[in-house]
């Protein structure tokens, strides 16, 4: 029905837009009584064998919405009734932006993809933390924090201490963005000496909390073998709790849209179906890597049942989706999820 009827009429729309008014459209609905309990009734799968305990949380289901869909947490109660075991906010920085000049975000339908260069417009982190206040669902919450454009480098541990300080009474984990491509210079922060430093002072700021929350990296798809192995040296060193695998693609290659669209779309993050096998090679390597106890989300190009079954398959302990929900529509959660259980 949502192939058929719905995404046909969607996609003549630039995808910002429908972002905004799918958004608009679900909080109207939602607030008419009954509507969210049938919502959750059609679309949430409970059955205990797809639990899953992990950092210390208990997940109903192993499927979340990836960073990015929900930036603000405008409408978390209403996500909440699609089946999701957890929602991830953000990125969300320490003040206000708007991110990069529109057009930002473009469908290449034909590689199943989506390229975005938001660069984290969002509405910082106090507006978040008074929305978060106000939620009613009790789905589980990731708050995804990274820094504002403007701040340098050498000061953005005090953008994400910061975030970390202002939402911690309102989430349920933490994840430290260093791999959008989007924001200038911020994937420096995943060389060696910068990520331990930050890594270091965020876990510190989190262990010297009463009920210290799991803290995760987030890194980019782009990572060299031996990026890549420093930052799980570094994960191993100070004692983080997980790893989210992964973030957006520079990477073009082996695209089926033609080369002057790409031109048209210009730089920023790919993501979708062509990202899938880099991501489930780096989740494997890493599983071997860090052995099986160490929490590993995998996102990137689940766009399918079968896709989310074999970044399970790769070593994720849970995965997220993004691109696949907006490809697949509103059921693509409680597909996973069946898929998951007919598996067991
Ligand atoms: C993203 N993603 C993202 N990630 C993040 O850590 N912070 C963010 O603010 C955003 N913003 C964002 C905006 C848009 C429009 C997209 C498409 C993606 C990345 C996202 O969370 C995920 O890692 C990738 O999209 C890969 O997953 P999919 O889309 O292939 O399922």
């Amino acid at each position: 029905m949502y192939k058929l009827f719905i995404r046909p009429l969607l996609f003549l729309i630039n995808p910002e837009n429908v972002h905004h008014i799918t958004f608009g459209f679900l909080r109207f609905a939602c607030a008419i009584p009954g509507i969210k309990a049938l919502l959750q009734f059609i679309f949430d799968v409970k059955d205990p064998r797809l639990e899953k305990k992990l950092f210390g949380l208990a997940f109903p289901n192993r499927v979340g919405l990836a960073a990015g869909f929900d930036k603000n947490a405008r409408c978390l109660d209403e996500l909440a009734c699609f089946g999701f075991g957890f929602i991830e906010i953000g990125t969300i920085t320490p003040q206000a932006q708007t991110g990069n000049e529109k057009p930002r975000l473009f469908r290449l339908s034909a590689d199943e993809a989506l390229i975005n260069r938001m660069g984290f417009n969002n509405d910082g982190a106090l507006a978040v933390a008074d929305r978060l206040k106000r939620r009613k669902s009790s789905v589980l919450v990731g708050g995804n924090i990274g820094r504002n454009k403007i701040t340098d480098n050498d000061k953005a541990a005090g953008d994400y201490a910061y975030c970390m300080e202002v939402l911690y009474p309102w989430v349920d984990y933490f994840v430290v963005n260093v791999s959008s491509p989007n924001t200038p210079g911020l994937r420096e922060l995943q060389e060696k000496e910068p990520l331990r430093k930050l890594l270091s002072d965020l876990k510190a700021l989190s262990d010297a909390k009463e009920k210290p929350k799991p803290l995760l990296l987030k890194i980019s798809p782009d990572l060299s073998k031996e990026q890549l192995d420093d930052a799980l040296q570094i994960l191993k060193d100070t004692k983080m709790d997980g790893i989210i695998v992964s973030n957006t693609t520079t990477s073009r290659d082996r695209l089926k849209t033609a080369s002057a669209t790409m031109e048209e779309c210009g730089a920023g993050g790919l993501s979708g179906k062509p990202l899938a096998k880099r991501s489930n090679e780096m989740i494997l390597y890493i599983r071997r890597a860090m052995g099986p106890l160490f929490p590993i989300i995998g996102v990137g190009g689940i766009m399918s049942a079968q896709d989310a079954l074999d970044k399970i398959a790769a070593g994720a302990d849970l995965i997220q989706v993004y691109t696949g929900f907006v490809y697949e529509g509103p059921g693509f959660v409680k597909r996973i999820n069946r898929a998951i259980t007919s598996k067991l």
